[in-house]
C-alpha cells in the first residue's frame, strides 16, 4: 500500500497553536504530513515565505512524520509533484465553511483524484487565526497558550510591542 501523505496547505503567517493542533490530529491517520507554505509575497505577508517555513520547521519538522515545503501556483500541481492526494484543512466555525467548500470543490475539479479532509481544532482554538494573532500582539494583548514562544519571539522582532492600555 502506498504511503498516505496529507498536505496541510496555508499561509501560516505565522503558525499558531490551532495549526499545531491540526497537525497533531493527523498523526494517527496519515503516514506523513507535508505542511505546504504558500509563497504569496504579493499579499504582503508579515513574514517572508522563508521565515514562515523556518518557523513551522522549528516546531514540527525533523521527526520523520512532518516535513515543511513552500509552494507557489496551484496547490493540486504541487501535490502532483510530491505524489499526494489528500488535502487537510482546519474548520473552525461555520463561517469558514463557504470559502473552504469553494476551494475543496475547485481543487477536486482541477484534479478529481484529490480529496479534502476537514478537521476541527480543539475548541479553545476555534476563534484563533493568524490575522487575530498579529492584531492582538500588536496591541500588547496576552497570547500565552495560543502561540508557541518561538513565534512570539519572532513577532516581537517584527512588530515590536505596544504596552497594553492602562
Ligand atoms: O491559510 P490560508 O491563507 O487560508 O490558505 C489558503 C491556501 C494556501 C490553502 C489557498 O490559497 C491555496 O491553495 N492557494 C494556492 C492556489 C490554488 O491552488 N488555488 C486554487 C484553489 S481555490
Amino acid at each position: 500500500m502506498s504511503a498516505r501523505i496529507a498536505v496541510y496547505p496555508g499561509s501560516f503567517d505565522p503558525i499558531h497553536n490551532g495549526h499545531l493542533d491540526i497537525i497533531a490530529r493527523c498523526r494517527p491517520i496519515f503516514d506523513e504530513v507535508v505542511v505546504a507554505v504558500l509563497r504569496n509575497e504579493e499579499k504582503r505577508p508579515l513574514f517572508s515565505v522563508e521565515e514562515r517555513t523556518e518557523m513551522v520547521a522549528e516546531l514540527v519538522g525533523g521527526d520523520g512524520f512532518c516535513r515543511v515545503e513552500s509552494f507557489s501556483g496551484l496547490l493540486v500541481e504541487f501535490m502532483e509533484r510530491i505524489g499526494a492526494r489528500t488535502i487537510v484543512r482546519g474548520l473552525r466555525a461555520v463561517s469558514d465553511f463557504e470559502y473552504e467548500f469553494q476551494m475543496a470543490l475547485m481543487n477536486r475539479r482541477l484534479n478529481p483524484r484529490v480529496e479534502t479532509v476537514f478537521m476541527m481544532p480543539r475548541e479553545d482554538y476555534s476563534y484563533l487565526s493568524s490575522r487575530i494573532v498579529k492584531e492582538v500582539f500588536g496591541f500588547g494583548g496576552d497570547l500565552a497558550g495560543l502561540v508557541p514562544p518561538t513565534v512570539l519571539d519572532r513577532l516581537s522582532g517584527r512588530l515590536g510591542r505596544r504596552d497594553p492600555p492602562a
